[in-house]
């Protein structure tokens, strides 16, 4: 059976982009594959976080994993750092990149971009979430686009010490979903849904109540010509809406333009504000069935230990092959 890593930050509410780019994804492929669905808070540190706020975004993250459909007899469900190998991998990996392709990463030139102090780990992200993929022969990676250039770097990784040391990784391919890849900001929707966006009605949480869903898709911003039709370059707003709705509903977008044919935003945004309420509606009774429950710490820890067993013995194999250690006698 092929395996499947994917990994999602706890950093801030996770938005309808992760969910359609990604999460979605998941719950379809639990099916046919062995799949590690990872909670990467090694990586949200890279940027300033509130302790306190990260470690209740972590167990919130790991409840919507749950509640979007995530079954924990399929597929392992655990938080990166309580599993030591990623960390380990992570500074072995540093060792095989180059500064010079890590600079070059188009995440670390946004987020490092006008700021004078730059932690180093911003730089480095991209071995430590090599090492996540790495780690568990990994040979399929579901993300949205904007993931596709640290998969890349991540085969690249592995290649080098394939070639360098000793032939041990499977090399992953990127899975990014044919819709849904790159789903824009409602406020500036030539701009990626991000929830490190300050403007909160730029971005849809999964766990944004019915009325804050309605409020956010009147407001956002489209054109002032008023045809429902799909044209990125000249209607980037509509057109983002169009492709929510269509991977929402499993309808074309082909037969949404149709069906609003000579009908005004207003109520393709109305129509598509229920799409998006009845998607989430089960979504958060499920979160909050589970947020507060002991068994979801159970789950939490199972996860681990099995990740832990698959992922230590990678680390021992890096570490055999770089060097590192002793040989017994
Ligand atoms: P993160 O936490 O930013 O996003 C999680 C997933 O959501 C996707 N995504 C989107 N898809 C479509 N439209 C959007 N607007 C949108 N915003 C986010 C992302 O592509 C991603 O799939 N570096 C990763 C986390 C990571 C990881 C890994 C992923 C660490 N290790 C190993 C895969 C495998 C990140 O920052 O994702």
């Amino acid at each position: 059976m092929k395996t499947i890593f994917s990994g999602i930050q706890p950093s801030g509410s996770v938005t309808l982009g992760n969910y359609i780019g990604a999460m979605k994804q998941f719950i379809e492929l639990q099916k046919d594959y062995n799949c590690y669905f990872c909670i990467v808070d090694q990586h949200s540190i890279t940027v300033p976080q509130d302790p306190t706020e990260l470690r209740k975004n972590i167990r919130s993250l790991a409840a919507l994993y749950l509640a979007i459909g995530i079954d924990p007899d399929k597929s392992t469900l655990f938080i990166q750092s309580e599993v030591p190998a990623h960390a380990q991998a992570g500074w072995m990996l540093q060792c095989v990149a180059y500064i010079g392709e890590l600079e070059r990463m188009t995440q670390y030139k946004d987020k490092s971009q006008g700021k004078e102090a730059v932690v180093a780990g911003l730089l480095t992200y991209p071995p430590l979430m090599a090492g996540d993929i790495l780690l568990y022969n990994t040979d399929l990676v579901p993300v949205g686009e904007d993931q596709k250039q640290h998969i890349e770097l991540t085969r690249d990784i592995g290649e080098r010490f394939n070639k360098k040391y000793n032939d041990i990784f499977t090399i992953p391919e990127p899975r990014i979903p044919k819709d849904g890849a790159r789903v824009m900001s409602l406020a500036e929707p030539t701009k990626k849904m991000s929830k490190s966006d300050p403007n909160t009605k730029a971005f849809i949480t999964l766990l944004d109540p019915p009325k804050q869903i309605e409020k956010k898709i009147k407001s956002a911003v489209t054109d002032s010509d008023g045809i429902v039709q799909f044209d990125k370059e000249n209607k980037p707003g509509i057109s983002n809406l169009l492709s929510i709705y269509s991977v929402l509903t499993n309808k074309s977008v082909q037969e949404l333009v149709q069906q609003y044919e000579g009908k005004g935003y207003g109520e393709f945004k109305s129509d598509l504000a229920q799409v998006v309420i009845e998607e989430l509606t089960p979504i958060q009774e499920k979160y909050h069935s589970i947020i507060n429950s002991p068994e979801l710490d159970e789950i939490l820890d199972k996860g681990a230990g099995k990740a832990n067993l698959v992922a230590s013995k990678m680390v021992k194999k890096m570490e055999k092959a770089m060097g590192l250690g002793r040989k017994r006698k």
